[in-house]
């Protein structure tokens, strides 16, 4: 039985352990997965135990992504451009490989199960912290007509501005800056919904069929969802999809095979 891990502080909540055991049963993968709560400074260590006991591959979460990025051996091109790594895979030279499937995730989430054409339409992208960084290279392979980057503190944004430039254009932009603008999708990456606030946004910034999606989820709507239906959105969502997505994306990785994730989905949905 091949073993693998969520790794993160805290972990109590993880939704990873019941999904990747559904993955498993579904594709007949013998794999056991656990959740390990892991501080900062017990990272390297625990990393190194795991993968000596015969570990196959690890997903990290908050606050240990950077971590894991640094502790890879070698890295997707994604990983490299996001500065995080979600997914840790043991290959058979021995060395550690970083990706990130966050982007993918929410692409996937996006395109796939929720039926978006990304290509040509106008993409607002609220907050330039990690969360951010994971999804602006997926997203910006999509070919949107623009991509807009507000944040608080603008320097961030042109900070991404110029880092994601081998990819495509990106509009860093304070949140002033949005008065008069229309998206036709808005993605909250802020960490504001973890504590209940919106960012601060002006009304009329959705175009007539805008859609929005809050990378976060969490069992009642958060502030951004209703922000998005009271705007008038046609879809107004969570980040429970993209959840299931980058965790489909690190199985492939890891046993080579993509679950089929519509069940998962709505048994998460509940
Ligand atoms: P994460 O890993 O979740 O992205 P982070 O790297 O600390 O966390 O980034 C948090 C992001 O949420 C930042 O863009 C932050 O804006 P600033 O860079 O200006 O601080 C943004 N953020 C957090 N709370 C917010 C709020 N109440 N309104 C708007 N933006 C907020």
């Amino acid at each position: 039985m091949d073993r693998y891990a969520v790794l993160g502080f805290p972990i109590g909540h993880s939704k990873s352990p019941a999904i990747h055991k559904q993955f498993a049963e579904q594709t007949d993968q013998q794999i056991s997965y656990e959740a390990l709560e892991v501080a900062p400074e017990a990272f390297e260590k625990t990393i190194q135990q795991f993968f000596e006991q015969g570990g196959k591959g690890v997903n990290c979460t908050v606050p240990l992504k950077e971590l894991a990025f640094q502790r890879a051996d070698k890295l997707t091109e994604r990983a490299k451009f996001s500065g995080a790594v979600n997914t840790l895979k043991l290959l058979g030279d021995g060395m550690l490989l970083g990706d990130n499937t966050d982007g993918v995730g929410l692409v996937t989430d996006l395109c796939d199960n929720l039926g978006l054409s990304l290509h040509g339409k106008r993409i607002l992208v609220l907050g330039a912290g990690g969360a951010s960084r994971g999804i602006l290279g997926p997203l910006l392979e999509t070919k949107p007509s623009e991509l807009w980057l507000a944040n608080r503190t603008v320097s961030k944004a042109q900070t991404m501005e110029e880092l994601f430039a081998p990819i495509g254009p990106i509009h860093a932009s304070s949140y002033d800056d949005l008065d008069g603008q229309q998206f036709d999708l808005v993605i909250n990456a802020t960490s504001a919904s973890l504590t209940g606030d919106l960012p601060p946004l002006a009304d009329g910034l959705l175009s007539s069929k805008g859609i929005c999606y809050d990378l976060a989820y969490s069992q009642q709507p958060t502030a951004f969802v209703l922000w998005g239906e009271r705007e008038g959105a046609i879809l107004s969502t969570d980040g429970l999809g993209m959840l299931v997505e980058q965790a489909a994306h690190a199985f492939n990785l890891w046993r080579g095979v993509m679950p089929e994730t519509s069940a998962i989905r709505a048994n998460l949905r509940g």
